[in-house]
């Protein structure tokens, strides 16, 4: 099958054509599909200056990008729209605006082609992500999926009666921020340009490799935020680090050194409470295999901490590739196929749904 996936639930305009006519007897692999293309728009510049994302503003964006995006990502994969076997667009979650411009073109693209469409959430594909790498293990797993918008452990598994489908079951999320919004809103108070993750990440780096050195002493030091059971919380953090920020201003003491100390500070208590959190919910599962999606899963730290931490506990820890963490359409294309594969079509009024759950599209 060649399937267009669609994605416009932020701030990018993805596309992205998936090949899955070559695995091997005719069984469904994601490590065997192939990713004819995969073009991602981001309007990250856009809102540099906004400090975030204004939703009226990216879905005029997505609506000015999507036809080129697009027939960009046809041309890439050497394919025409008589190509296509199938359309997924992501629904939900997001912001409404935003889904809207990529679920409209999808469902019109689909219904001109004749071809079937699914509407996909965006949770499920970031989960969906790792399992197109190499090597990548088989469910049931735990799921930790580290974005933006969410954070949350999931028990996963394939759908029963239906093989190749992934079906999710919440152990856990955070009461209050997202680890990727606890990033964004600290590095604002930083000075660094949304999305701030990326930047925090390598200062964090940077820190550790001696930036901060003699003059900015340890990493700053901050409790790691550890509820009952396997919920997260990063509010308590990011204020922490937001009262610790606004001392060191008042003080006159906020250079770069000090910056990198912070970014290291916060990074620590951030990873070592999602590594923990997900470690726990392997044990408390019997599971023995741990996948990370999400843009947070990018992060170095992340993925250094929980690798080492989980070889340990006698877990397997495997990331989405690095590619493959922020928004993109080739995993939007990856669990549209499974959809479109276990029977499932939506029709011309599905609609765009800001807060959606995992697994209620099936
Ligand atoms: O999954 P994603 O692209 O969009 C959502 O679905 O929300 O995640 C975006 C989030 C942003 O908060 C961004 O700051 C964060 O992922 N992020 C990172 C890193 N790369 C992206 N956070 C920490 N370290 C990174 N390397
Ligand atoms: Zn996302």
């Amino acid at each position: 099958m060649l399937i267009l996936g669609l994605e416009t639930s932020c701030d990018e305009t993805a596309a992205a054509v998936l090949d899955t006519n070559g695995e091997a007897n005719g069984e469904a692999d994601d490590r065997k599909a192939r990713v004819r293309s995969d073009i991602v728009s981001s309007q990250a510049d856009f809102f540099a200056a906004y400090g975030g994302v204004v939703p009226e503003l990216a879905s005029r964006n997505h609506a000015a990008r999507i036809l080129p995006v697009v027939r960009r990502a046809l041309a890439e994969a050497k394919a025409t729209y008589a190509d296509l076997d199938a359309v997924a667009a992501t629904y939900g979650p997001g912001l409404t605006g935003a889904l809207l411009v990529g679920l409209n073109f999808g469902k019109a693209l689909a219904w001109g082609l004749g071809v079937p469409f699914v509407g996909v959430n965006h949770l499920a594909a970031h989960l969906q992500a790792p399992l197109l790498a190499e090597g990548a293990p088989r469910p049931p797993f735990v799921g930790l999926l580290v974005s933006g918008g969410h954070t949350a452990l999931y028990a996963v598994d394939e759908a029963a009666e239906r093989p190749g489908l992934l079906e999710f079951e919440l152990l856990g999320e955070t009461v209050d921020d997202a680890v990727g919004e606890a990033y964004d809103k600290v590095g604002r108070l930083l000075g660094v340009d949304y999305p701030a993750g990326p930047t925090l990440d390598r200062w964090a780096g940077e820190y550790s490799e001696g930036y901060g050195g003699d003059s900015a002493g340890p990493a700053e030091g901050f409790t790691r935020p550890m509820p009952a059971g396997l919920d997260f919380s990063f509010a308590g953090l990011k204020t922490a680090a937001a009262r610790r920020i606004a001392e060191l201003a008042a003080a006159g003491g906020l250079d770069d050194a000090r910056k990198r100390s912070l970014a290291a500070g916060f990074q620590t208590a951030a990873v070592e409470t999602l590594g923990e959190k997900a470690l726990a919910a392997c044990a408390r599962t019997g599971l023995t295999s741990l996948i990370v999606g999400g843009g947070v899963a990018a992060n170095s730290g992340l993925r250094a901490y929980l690798g080492r931490r989980a070889a340990e506990e006698g877990v397997r820890a495997f990331f989405a590739p690095l590619r493959l963490c922020t928004d993109n359409a080739v995993m939007i294309a990856a669990r549209g196929r499974r959809l479109i594969e276990s029977g499932l079509r939506h029709d011309l009024d599905l609609e765009a749904v800001a807060c959606l759950e995992l697994g209620v599209e099936e």
